[in-house]
């Protein structure tokens, strides 16, 4: 149990928005944030595959990763985790392994988690059961083409045909061709899901893609018992095999930390260390972005969980930010902070770009129109040119009295905005605030904690 105050900001459960107030002193000494959200999907997931009872910890305990826990479960997966006083869950999953999943009584509902929803299909594609994969509204928006087509190219079968939404039927087959697939955009979930149908192929099935995205897949399926092969922008497993049991140690997540970072960055006379959080240079481009704006950020190794690094981000507040230019080949590394670095940039001298964030528009939300929107609503500059993100920065930018911003429902979103609050001088409100309960439910709790 925790017994930590009430956070002095107060997030209305009836209708969900939040009023934010300003952080009563600077953010000083050492957090931790809960898990990695993509390692946390990728330990429940892959142990549901496997052969025998995986033994997994420092797992994420939110939303996203409920929906995979869910969605295992009535798979057939034995998942039985206990919350632990650091509110991570930690216990056994015992797979399927070599019998398959069991036909589910009704349609997988993967809520809001995109993550879910993709890895599952990868996940189905060897078993010649039917299943229905749904989600929430937002899901429901989101492109899913992306992976039925090269899916559909290893022999499973979607119906609709050729549908490019949820919800959709998948009926895998045992018989499964092995591949090699050119991305069309960098995307750690559509390689995941050609990987782990390729673990069932006859063959060697290679994906290879325009940019580097996230590792977790290759780092993880070897411990796993299952080879992977992978370089620059290539990754390849050979089936077929059948995952064995695994012990996963998931360290902290570093897109939960980049917000404490950011508000560290943002708040004066601030000085923070976020400890045992994932070092993975797919995941922490952000340190890079804000370093490039002249920031006091730096990181220290302090091992590995498996084959994932991990260690220190330590950050301080910095006054004379300046903008600085995101090149496109670096964008997977920071796809999920370009929201919060907006922010950042926005507080900066000059003008920012981040190049070719096209991927943006279909995340839980549109995030481009939504960061141009909220920057808007403090008044500053930001515009798409392209799928070129501009934020022209104004140093000594506050949040103005009385704003309201929408997160729109979309978790990144609501801690974005948020920040706007905590590190200026005026409440805000920020509408749909809860979503935060997707990717890190004690957000508000370890912020405030920092600055007492
Ligand atoms: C994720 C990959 C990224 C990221 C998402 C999690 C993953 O999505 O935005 O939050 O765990 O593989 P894309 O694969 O669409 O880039």
């Amino acid at each position: 149990m925790s017994h930590e105050p009430a956070p002095a900001s107060a997030p209305s459960a009836a209708s969900g928005h939040a009023v934010i107030e300003p952080l009563p002193a600077p953010l000083h000494g050492a957090a931790t944030v809960p898990g990695d959200k993509s390692i946390s999907h990728r330990a429940v997931l892959f142990s549901a595959m496997a052969e025998g009872t995986s033994r997994v910890s420092g797992v994420l305990d939110s939303e996203d990763v409920r929906s995979s826990i869910a969605a295992v479960s009535k798979l057939g997966a034995h998942v039985s985790l206990e919350k632990r006083p650091d509110g991570s869950l930690a216990g056994g999953i015992t797979g399927w392994g070599a019998a398959g999943p069991k036909q589910p009584d009704g349609p997988i509902d993967c809520g809001n988690s995109g993550t879910t929803a993709r890895l599952l299909m990868g996940v189905l594609a060897p078993w010649d059961i039917p299943v229905e994969i749904t989600g929430d509204e937002s899901l429901q928006r989101r492109p899913m083409r992306r992976i039925t087509a090269p899916l559909m190219k290893m022999g499973a079968r979607f119906e609709p045909g050729g549908r490019e939404t949820l919800p959709v039927t998948e009926v895998g087959t045992r018989d499964l061709r092995a591949i090699t697939y050119d991305a069309p955009m960098a995307s750690a979930q559509l390689k995941t899901a050609v990987l782990l149908a390729g673990v069932y192929a006859r063959g060697t099935t290679t994906l290879n893609e325009p940019s580097p995205s996230r590792n977790h897949t290759e780092l993880m399926l070897p411990e796993f018992g299952v080879p992977t092969l992978s370089a620059d922008r290539t990754a390849s497993v050979t089936g077929p095999r059948t995952l064995q049991a695994a012990e996963v140690r998931v360290p902290g997540d570093p897109s939960s930390a980049a917000f404490l970072v950011c508000a560290a960055v943002l708040k004066a006379g601030s000085s923070i260390q976020v400890e045992n959080v994932s070092l993975n240079t797919a995941r922490i481009g952000f340190t890079r972005t804000l370093e490039r704006m002249g920031a006091d950020v730096s990181v220290r190794h302090a091992g590995a969980a498996g084959k994932e690094p991990y260690g220190i981000i330590s950050a301080c507040h910095t006054s004379n930010l300046h903008g600085c230019e995101v090149p496109a080949d670096k964008i997977a590394t920071i796809v999920d902070e370009v929201p919060v670095l907006a922010l950042v940039a926005a507080h900066a001298r000059g003008v920012t770009v981040f190049r070719e964030v096209g991927e943006l528009r279909v995340k839980e939300t549109d995030r481009l129109a939504a960061v141009v929107e909220g920057l808007g609503l403090m008044g500053v500059e930001a515009y798409i040119d392209g799928n070129d993100l501009y934020v022209e920065g104004q140093p000594g930018l506050r949040a103005p009295q009385g704003v309201a911003f929408d997160s729109k429902g979309d978790h990144r979103l609501a801690m974005t905005w948020a920040l706007a609050g905590l590190t200026g001088s005026v409440p805000v409100t920020v509408e749909n605030f809860d979503s935060v309960k997707i990717s890190y439910p004690r957000f508000l709790n370890d912020i405030e904690r920092l600055a007492r």
